[in-house]
């Protein structure tokens, strides 16, 4: 498969704070490998629009983060000048030398799983942590959604063996290749477990020996039916189990391409976690936020691939920190039960 540098314009991509620029003769897309072609994952798979309708997917051929934008005119050199933006992003971790050594992510990679299934329902038991981290008292970073791992690998690569880092995904065959990437990586900071995370996290964190100090949750799959919202990863038992194991000071840091995934984040936090998490300082500035009070940047420095594809298509980033107070973690049916205590004392 050849492809010509000629036809990808230049592109600057900036999404309320993030720019990332990627110029053609960057590119190296001739001769870029057939395997690596073919070989794409849940955002790129969006993004190359390979299917937008049928099983898993709700019909949700939309301006709003699903299906191909902007594309109609050249669909295939669009998408791929938006994977190659992506590569681009991570070019850092030199995935390309290890393609040999850890293969493709197979055929049968569902675009998107409904993860109300039965299948979805038993709780990812926690990995011995020795054997999946050198040191598993090191500070932990969560990342909830990570589709192909690239984030969390970036991450881990950067952190120089400070911070483990787990990125948890629902499907299995992208957890495969990102522990075969980790391993190809000499990373010994970076795990990957197959988990619905709604309902594992608290399983999985249970006997994790460090400190929880970070998750993120970043452009989590919007299901925008009304009918389907209860697919949607945030929900008041994730919330819970965050701020049970989050130590004071950490962090959770959220965001989506789509407002009204962003909004329903962070409702979802208040309302469930508002006791145990404040937004962060940052957001008290104008000059970090926009009017609507969304963080400009990321903290962390790294986007996600889901996060360029957006920006690349000149959708905004809304984002969000929050941080931990140091009170007690209490679940919410102990909390009600202490309110309706107080109200009898008082009556
Ligand atoms: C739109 S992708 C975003 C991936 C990545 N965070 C990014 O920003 O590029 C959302 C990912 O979350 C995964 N996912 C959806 N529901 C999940 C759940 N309950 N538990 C774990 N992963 C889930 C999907 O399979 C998908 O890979």
């Amino acid at each position: 498969m050849t492809f010509h540098t000629a036809a990808l314009p230049a592109a600057t991509l900036s999404g309320q704070g993030t720019r990332l620029d990627v110029q053609p003769d960057l590119v190296a897309a001739e001769g870029f490998p057939e395997a690596a072609a073919s070989d794409i994952g849940e955002a790129e798979v969006d993004m190359h629009g390979v299917k937008t309708r049928g099983e898993g997917s709700e019909g949700a051929s939309t301006s709003r983060g699903f299906g191909d934008k902007g594309g109609k005119s050249n669909p295939g050199a669009l998408r791929f000048r938006e994977r190659i933006m992506i590569d681009r992003v991570f070019e850092e971790l030199g995935l390309d030398k290890l393609s040999a050594q850890v293969g493709g992510i197979g055929k049968k990679v569902r675009h998107h799983v409904n993860p109300l299934r039965a299948e979805f329902q038993v709780k990812t038991p926690p990995p011995v942590w020795a054997d999946v981290f050198a040191d598993p008292s090191l500070p932990l970073h969560v990342d909830i959604g990570c589709a192909q791992g690239r984030f969390v690998l970036t991450l881990a690569k950067r952190s120089e063996g400070a911070t483990n880092f787990l990125g948890l995904e629902i499907r299995s065959q992208l957890v495969e290749r990102a522990n075969r990437w980790s391993a190809g990586l000499e990373l010994r900071n970076a795990h990957f477990l197959v988990a619905n995370a709604t309902i594992s996290l608290d399983s999985i964190l249970a006997t994790y020996p460090g400190p929880l100090t970070y998750v993120t949750i970043l452009c989590p799959d919007p299901h925008f039916k009304n009918r389907v919202k209860n697919r949607r990863v945030v929900q008041p038992s994730l919330v819970e189990a965050i701020c049970q194991k989050l130590v004071p000071g950490g962090k959770v840091f959220v965001q989506s391409d789509v407002l009204e995934v962003a909004d329903d984040m962070k409702y979802q936090i208040q309302a469930a976690g508002g006791t145990w998490l404040s937004l962060a300082g940052e957001h008290a500035r104008t000059d970090q936020c926009t009017p609507q009070g969304w963080l400009l940047e990321s903290p962390l420095g790294v986007p996600t691939e889901r996060e360029t594809f957006a920006v690349a298509n000149g959708e905004s980033i809304y984002r969000a920190l929050f941080v931990r107070n140091e009170r007690e973690f209490r679940c919410i049916g102990d909390l009600e039960k202490d309110a309706e205590g107080q109200k009898s004392q008082v009556v």
